[in-house]
């Protein structure tokens, strides 16, 4: 069991170091540049203030931490923690470090003491841990208390119509644009992904078996993506 999640962990920072040149302009032509709104979106769920402190885990190239910056200003803080070597440095090409605090670190051991920050945004991360149960204490252990933390990501929806349709968008639109790049393989993993990814109504249980008060899911594109947004 250990070796197998070292095995899968290991796997997907491989995954994502290989595919760091490309990550960006495949996401933008992938989501038809929409993805910039579901992020902007779960930004400002995670509610950040002027001048705090805040953290992106799993940032990769760096997107969300580049908002959360904007949102917190000159005189508050963001750092942004991947352990893809090769998403850090597009991420830090983009925003230099004066801006934002890039750190290389494991989302289930997280390299901060309690109750660190103001607010907390994940994108795209939670799906590829191994522990999801781990990672949600982790944030909660960092967040000051009364403070959120927002997750944002692929889902299956509810809905079998949509369900189609997202197998059809992943089989039939995804993976062959991916293969344009060579990364056929590695995009054809969003799909495994999602098949034991647990869907809205699971995450909200999992947010409060972590210890979070309140655990909510906003369900958007129809299902295909989701924000759970957690309180301590
Ligand atoms: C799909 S990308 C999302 C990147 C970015 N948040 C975005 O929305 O564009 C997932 C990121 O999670 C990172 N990741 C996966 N497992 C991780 C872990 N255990 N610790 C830290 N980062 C991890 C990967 O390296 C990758 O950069």
């Amino acid at each position: 069991m250990v070796t197998e999640k070292k095995e899968h962990t290991e796997k997907v920072q491989e995954l994502f170091n290989r595919i760091a040149p490309v990550y960006d302009s495949l996401n933008q032509w992938l989501s038809l540049g929409q993805h910039h709104i579901w992020k902007m979106m779960a930004v400002k769920w995670s509610r950040p203030n002027k001048g705090g402190r805040a953290l992106d885990i799993c940032c990769g190239s760096g997107d969300l931490a580049g908002i959360l910056s904007q949102k917190v200003g000159k005189t508050g803080k963001v750092h942004g923690l991947d352990f893809s070597i090769e998403q850090l440095a597009v991420a830090k090409e983009k925003y230099p470090t004066w801006i934002i605090e890039w750190i290389q670190g494991d989302a289930l051991e997280l390299p901060f003491s309690n109750e660190s920050f103001d607010c907390v945004t994940m994108g795209y991360g939670l799906r590829n841990l191994n522990d999801i149960p781990t990672a949600l204490k982790e944030i909660l252990r960092v967040l000051k208390p009364g403070s959120s933390a927002s997750i944002l990501d692929f889902h299956r929806p509810y809905d079998p119509t949509f369900s189609l349709f997202q197998d059809i968008y992943l089989n039939s639109l995804v993976v062959p644009i991916a293969q344009v790049y060579g990364y056929k393989e590695d995009y054809a993993y969003i799909s495994q992904s999602l098949q034991k990814f647990p869907q809205g109504r699971h995450q909200v249980e999992l947010g409060y078996q972590s210890g979070f008060s309140r655990s909510v899911h906003y369900p958007i594109a129809q299902g295909m993506m989701g924000v759970l947004v957690l309180t301590k």
